[in-house]
């Protein structure tokens, strides 16, 4: 259920603000009844009309992205750089990446028009396990595996426990790619986490997020989520997982 203004708003009518005067102007109807209550909450098949013209309501749509490193994770750019939207001429709904990739790290990004379930996902308080193989500069040691797991201090706070594991090391070439499995969200936090321990990340990826992965997908590839996918990863995200 979603608050009326917004959806006329949504559908593109109105400004959520000018949506509320035709409310309370009595200019929309749901179901054929006249409403003028702010509060009303509408479901997808309730009919909305306003000024006796009844509205459009975009379709939901999710997926699951494979993101190449070299894209910005957003709608567009102000200097005219690769966004992730490039990828998706084919899609007439207006989708939007849910959280965000660097700029240099490829892997699962979720895009998707439905702003109730991108606020879900990327809430601090829900957010969902994400894993990323990093490639580090270094030898890593089995203390600072526990450090990553155990919490970093960072200049915005602790990190939260997290899961690390070392993938392989090599010796010869200085390097070693390391697992990480972290449920926060915070700008750039794998990078900062690594290079506080004094191991700056040379590549990164997000291998999985929550239960999804990357399987038969090849970088600048998208899937749709299945309606299970969707409905599992609200579940999880309002367990706290
Ligand atoms: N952490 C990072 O440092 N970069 C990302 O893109 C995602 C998580």
């Amino acid at each position: 259920m979603e608050r009326l203004q917004k959806v006329i708003a949504h559908a593109g009518v109105a400004s959520r603000r000018k949506a509320e005067q035709l409310i309370i102007d009595g200019k929309v109807k749901v179901n054929g009844k006249t409403v003028s209550e702010l509060g009303t909450k509408v479901s997808p098949s309730d009919s909305i009309e306003v000024e006796g013209v009844k509205i459009e309501r975009e379709n939901k749509v999710y997926f699951l992205f494979y993101k190449p490193s070299g894209v910005i994770s957003a709608v567009k750019d102000d200097k005219g750089r690769k966004v992730v939207t490039d990828f998706f001429d084919y899609v007439d709904e207006r989708i939007y990446p849910v959280g965000r990739l660097d700029y240099d790290t490829s892997g699962i990004l979720l895009l998707t028009n439905d702003g109730e379930f991108a606020n879900l996902l990327t809430h601090p308080k829900y957010e969902v396990t994400k894993t990323y193989i990093a490639r580090v500069k270094g030898l890593v040691r089995r203390e600072t595996i526990k450090k990553l797991e155990k919490g970093i201090k960072l200049e915005d706070g602790m990190t939260a426990p997290a899961r690390a594991k070392i993938i392989s090391a090599d010796k010869e070439k200085n390097k070693t790619i390391v697992e990480l499995t972290i449920h926060e969200g915070r700008n750039r936090q794998v990078r900062r986490m690594f290079d506080a321990v004094g191991h700056p990340v040379q590549k990164l990826k997000r291998e999985r997020y929550a239960f999804l992965h990357l399987t038969g997908l090849n970088a600048g590839e998208a899937r749709e989520l299945t309606p299970h996918e969707v409905k599992q990863l609200r579940a999880l995200a309002e367990n706290g997982q």
